[in-house]
């Protein structure tokens, strides 16, 4: 698939990831099918859409009719076969599990159109492997994004062990008309360059809560008004979903060795599922 032939985009996966990934595209004026697997799923990212949207135009960085025009390009979707049958590439955002991942791709390798280019938008995940669960390997990368989407420059476009260099090619090329700018990750190394390095350091902050050497607010002062980040420690994990810092490190910890383990702390924030901003309690409260 040449760039310039990409019309439709099937985003799969209406999460905090896959809704914005789906509102950058329609704001780039491509079609989008945002599908889910519940209708209730695909409704809320949908929602998010129009909530994003909205707080854009009244802030004036677009307009009401740019605003209009992206919500009216996003058709929602929980059939696989309509949201993929005639996409011309896929952006997958599902949950962070090879199982989950597997099955996806078998459901829309039934109807994806040959030539059409998958990018998984995974966090860690050797592409390489995710690669190898579809009929297209070579036609097979990563692009991922940051959260929150709409916001966040940067798009690493990760090359697996049997991606050829057209998809690559055309994902930077499909990044920039996105209006971002991507990066391309040579090597498909666990958390590719940015999560390698900011999930550690997400990970650390709860080792010192964890140790009782610091608080929360303590190393969020010091994140954010020494070290120079938008936003502390915790209030970086809180914007990612904390159970994705965990995912990651829970690979990385398996394949790279126990300097990735994840700190208690952490933990017992996942297991209460104080998961961030998404489900309005995580290291702060945002209810
Ligand atoms: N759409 C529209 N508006 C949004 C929004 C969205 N998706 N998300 C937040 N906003 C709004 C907020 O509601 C808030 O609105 P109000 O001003 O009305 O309250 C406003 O944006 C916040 O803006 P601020 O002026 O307070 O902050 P800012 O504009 O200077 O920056 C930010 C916000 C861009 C999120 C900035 O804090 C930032 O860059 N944070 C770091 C985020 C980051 O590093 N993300 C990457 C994490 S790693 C990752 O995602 C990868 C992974 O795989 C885990």
């Amino acid at each position: 698939m040449e760039f310039d032939e990409i019309e439709t985009i099937a985003v799969l996966g209406a999460g905090s990831m896959g809704h914005g990934i789906a509102e950058v595209a329609a704001l780039a004026g491509y079609d989008v099918n945002l599908r889910d697997i519940k209708e209730e799923f695909v409704q809320n990212g949908y929602e998010q859409i129009e909530w994003s949207l909205e707080k854009l135009a009244d802030k004036d960085q677009i307009s009401q009719d740019e605003a209009d025009a992206a919500t009216d390009r996003v058709e929602p979707y929980v059939d696989i076969e309509a949201a993929v049958g005639e996409a011309d590439f896929v952006i997958e955002a599902v949950p962070e599990k090879m199982e989950i991942k597997r099955d996806v791709y078998s459901d829309v390798e039934q109807h994806l159109p040959e030539g059409a280019i998958i990018a998984s938008n995974t966090s860690s995940l050797s592409i390489t492997d995710l690669s190898e669960e579809t009929e297209r390997p070579a036609g097979f990368c990563g692009m991922h994004f940051f959260n929150p989407p709409v916001r966040m420059q940067l798009v690493e476009v990760i090359s697996g062990g049997h991606t050829d260099e057209a998809t690559l090619d055309a994902t930077e090329e499909l990044a920039e008309a996105f209006g971002k700018t991507p990066v391309r990750v040579r090597k498909d190394s666990p958390g590719f360059i940015v999560n390698r390095i900011l999930v550690p350091l997400m990970n650390e902050a709860c080792w010192m809560v964890s140790a009782d050497e610091a608080t929360v607010k303590e190393v969020d002062s010091t994140t954010k008004f020494d070290i120079g980040l938008p936003m502390g420690a915790f209030e970086l994990g809180d914007q990612v979903g904390n159970d994705v810092t965990y995912h990651v490190l829970e690979y990385m910890n398996d394949v790279l060795g126990e300097a990735y383990e994840p700190a208690p702390f952490l933990e017992e924030t996942v297991e209460a599922e104080k998961h961030g901003k998404k489900t309005g309690e995580g290291f702060y409260d945002y209810e």
